[in-house]
């Protein structure tokens, strides 16, 4: 079964070059392309906003998997949905309302998903899963690019499969930070459907061929 979708991070694309970045994307086997909007609160880091996120859906033919990094993202729901975004993923840890925000996310049309920090246990979906589009298992302490991969996250995966599972219902299970060919074989065996890699795809001498490796590791 071909079930596997990649998740190109923009963050890591040449900003100076963005239009280009995009339409490489664009004539790639990735699915999907993901944003990281951070915010300098929620995490010690600021990426980008609005502006970029037109530029980008102004060129790109791919699904817009948004993922805030940011203190109270209910404030800004709207916009990232006018601005393009297909999927909204918003941090547990970052809002206190989660079953509100969820609902507010799904009411703009959007898929819903929830994020957890690699301290975060998967546990603490358990009273959500049946609300949300996808889980997305970090798999680095959220903030910057190009960091190790924390390997316990492959259990998390597992976990939150087994949970997934559970509601009979098709969720996505999207894994973040530090996924390379080293680790994504592992993360897919662990249930991940969703792979999100940003340095190991724009830093590799020939991005195309660095996403439909990865594509081809589907089972
Ligand atoms: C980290 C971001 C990730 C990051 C992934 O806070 O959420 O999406 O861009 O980059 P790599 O694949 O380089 O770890
Ligand atoms: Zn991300």
């Amino acid at each position: 079964m071909k079930n596997l979708i990649i998740a190109p991070s923009i963050l890591a694309a040449d900003f100076a070059n963005l239009q280009n970045e995009t339409l490489m994307l664009n004539s790639s086997k990735a699915a999907w392309i993901h944003i990281d909007i951070m915010d300098g609160v929620f995490v010690p880091n600021i990426s980008f906003g609005f502006p970029v996120l037109h530029a980008i859906q102004k060129h790109t033919s791919k699904f817009l998997d948004v993922h805030l990094m940011i203190e109270k993202p209910e404030r800004y729901l709207k916009q990232f949905a006018d601005a393009g975004a297909k999927l909204i993923t918003v941090h547990l840890e970052a809002c206190p309302h989660i079953h509100r925000t969820i609902q507010e996310i799904k009411d703009l049309g959007c898929l819903a998903g929830i994020a957890l920090n690699p301290g975060t246990p998967v546990s603490l979906l358990k009273d959500v899963i049946n609300d949300i589009d996808l889980v997305l298992i970090m798999s680095v302490n959220p903030g910057f690019g190009g960091q190790k991969f924390i390997p316990y996250s492959v259990d998390k995966v597992r976990e939150a499969k087994e949970l997934i599972q559970l509601t009979g219902r098709p969720i996505y299970l999207e894994v973040d930070g530090g996924v390379s060919m080293q680790n994504a074989e592992s993360l897919i065996d662990a249930g991940a459907n969703v792979l999100v890699a940003g340095s190991f795809v724009f830093s590799s001498p020939n991005p195309l061929e660095t996403i439909s490796n990865l594509v081809q590791l589907a089972k």
